[in-house]
């Protein structure tokens, strides 16, 4: 299915480049979004994560120009923007999707990338602001093109810890390294466990053909003031500091139990304590994943994405209501309907939920949750299968 909507979106890529700047695009790179299956809140806290490439992409068509600056049209804002390619134009006040180009030409350039003008066309089918890292795709898409046209080759893993900083300093989000980890060594047919503290990805084969991923977009973002997030990656760090040690990977389930009133005082309550139990027991989970995976114990991996779930729902507090429903449609109609497993993925507060699904009742299973979701709800659901995709590439 993916290869349709691949080349429909290069084709109109390319179309629409040749409509704005009059030629053909001498250059074309993809960076894909992700999902996580599972290890969500846990790569701050230099846990593991076990997210996959998706196959929906950011594709990015450019031609070099002699002039000294960048001109790019964005399809899916449906705006063009004029860059300067001078990295030291500090960030700008507001974040758009301009922050996010800026800040991976910038720190291409100061990396080393001789970045000469440009045109260029950014097209993306990743859903935007959905929780499947559309912006890390866009970062990772725009240092791609960078390493094209700018003569050098990063290395994958610099890549992605470069545009983890585009998204630190351009984009004012202080993100851990998974989105653009993933986005750029995400390999077709792999699902990709990474130890956040030593950085080192293990690929894990996700083939069985009796297996699909569905995605199901709850269509809604809450408000958020912006301060969740911090929040959550300030409660685990303060546990680690009273724990004494740098980052709370380094506390076992063991230890936070037998030593739990560390964390509970006048001030917090237990909320502190709630955050590491969730970060700490998530890394047991998401190992007993990756292991599960790799022998197709089915039933394990269910049952580890449904007390991810509960978990980043009850402890961690990332949920919300229409995520809980979908989660609870899915987990009704169960393994004996062809779902494995179900859970909130990404940040949280809205966006999608990931459920593994037997591949022969994925259109069934998509059509129940939509009905459902209406029902309880009263907004549409959206969906769509996945295999696990590419990464970063030039096309
Ligand atoms: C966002 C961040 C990631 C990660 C997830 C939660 O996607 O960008 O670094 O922290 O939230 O797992």
């Amino acid at each position: 299915m993916s290869d349709r909507l691949f080349e429909e979106l290069l084709e109109e890529t390319k179309r629409l480049f040749v409509e704005k700047f009059g030629t053909a695009p001498q250059t074309l790179v993809a960076a894909p979004g992700r999902v996580n299956l599972i290890g969500e809140h846990t790569d701050y806290n230099g846990g593991y994560v076990f997210p996959m490439a998706i196959e929906r992409c950011t594709i990015i068509a450019a031609s070099p120009t002699t002039s000294s600056t960048a001109t790019i049209f964005s399809n899916n804002m449906g705006a063009v923007a004029e860059f300067v390619l001078d990295p030291d134009v500090p960030p700008a006040e507001k974040v758009e999707w301009t922050s996010y180009v800026q800040g991976a030409i910038a720190l291409s350039i100061k990396k080393g990338a001789k970045v000469p003008g440009f045109n260029a066309v950014i097209n993306s089918n990743v859903p935007l602001g959905g929780g499947l890292s559309s912006s890390a795709s866009l970062e990772v898409a725009v240092a791609t093109l960078m390493e094209e046209l700018g003569g050098v080759s990063f290395g994958k893993v610099e890549k992605a810890l470069m545009c983890q900083q585009v998204e630190h300093v351009y984009a004012k989000m202080a993100c851990g390294i998974m989105d653009q980890f993933i986005s750029a060594l995400g390999e077709k047919d792999y699902a990709m466990l990474l130890d956040c503290r030593s950085q080192k990805p293990e690929m894990i084969p996700f083939v069985d053909p009796s297996v699909s991923v569905l995605i199901t977009n709850s269509n809604v973002k809450h408000e958020l003031t912006g301060s969740e997030y911090p929040e959550r990656r300030a409660s685990c760090e303060e546990a680690a500091r009273r724990f004494g040690v740098a980052l709370l990977r380094d506390v076992s389930l063991d230890e936070l139990l037998a030593s739990k009133d560390k964390l509970i005082d006048a001030e917090n309550g237990d909320r502190l304590f709630k955050r590491a139990f969730h970060a700490v027991g998530e890394d047991v989970r998401t190992l007993k994943t990756a292991e599960a995976l790799k022998i197709g114990d089915w039933e394990t991996v269910g049952a580890q994405m449904y007390a991810s779930h509960d978990s980043l729902r009850d402890d961690y507090e990332v949920s919300c209501p229409e995520i809980d429903a979908l989660v609870d449609i899915a987990r009704n109609i169960g393994m004996s309907g062809g779902v494995i497993g179900s859970r909130i993925t990404g940040g949280g507060f809205g966006g999608c939920t990931v459920s593994l699904v037997k591949t022969d009742k994925v259109d069934e299973i998509a059509r129940i949750l939509k009905e459902e979701y209406k029902k309880r709800i009263g907004k549409d659901a959206t969906t769509f299968s996945t295999r696990p995709a590419q990464g970063a590439r030039v096309l």
